[in-house]
């Protein structure tokens, strides 16, 4: 039986978002304290859905959209979640630009939509997730540290 980071890093297809949510749940629970995760992949790819699975781990019971008209959003759990869109900031923009930092306390665990657009700025530890979609139901995630 493989653990499911080894599953994640050969990655995994699954058949319903309600699926992707059960594997972030279990996931989140393998995520160290004080982790940035970010997920790559197109509009429509789960990202969202995946983050709302975690938030689900994390006792967080508020609905979890994607951040549209804030840049991030900070829900309170058994930890805390930053989930930021880096869709909208400006080019050049950069984390610590965010002062997050300032905020956040451990533990924490920052989930980036779009990070390629904070590429620079991501910490080094950077757990990446990368979403992609066969059809409408089959979508994959596999992980990169
Ligand atoms: N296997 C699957 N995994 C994740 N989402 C799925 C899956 N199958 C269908 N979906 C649907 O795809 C959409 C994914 O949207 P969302 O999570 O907001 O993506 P993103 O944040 O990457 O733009 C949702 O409407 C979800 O219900
Ligand atoms: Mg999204």
């Amino acid at each position: 039986m493989q653990s499911l980071l080894e599953q994640l890093f050969a990655g995994i297809t699954t058949k319903s978002a309600e699926e992707t949510e059960r594997i972030a749940r279990a996931f989140a629970m393998l995520v160290p304290v004080d982790t940035t995760l970010a997920f790559h992949g197109d509009l429509g790819a789960g990202k969202t859905t995946f983050i709302r699975g975690l938030a689900r781990a994390w006792d967080i019971v508020e609905p979890v959209t994607s951040p549209t008209f804030n840049l991030y959003t900070l829900y309170e759990g058994s930890r805390q979640l930053v989930h930021l869109d880096a869709y909208r900031l400006d080019s050049g923009a950069d984390l610590d630009s965010l002062m997050i930092d300032d905020f956040i306390r451990s533990p924490w665990c920052m989930a980036i939509e779009w990070p390629e657009r904070i590429a620079d700025s991501l910490p080094e530890e950077t757990w990446h997730l990368y979403l992609g979609i066969n059809d409408q139901q089959t979508h994959t995630i596999r992980l990169r540290l």
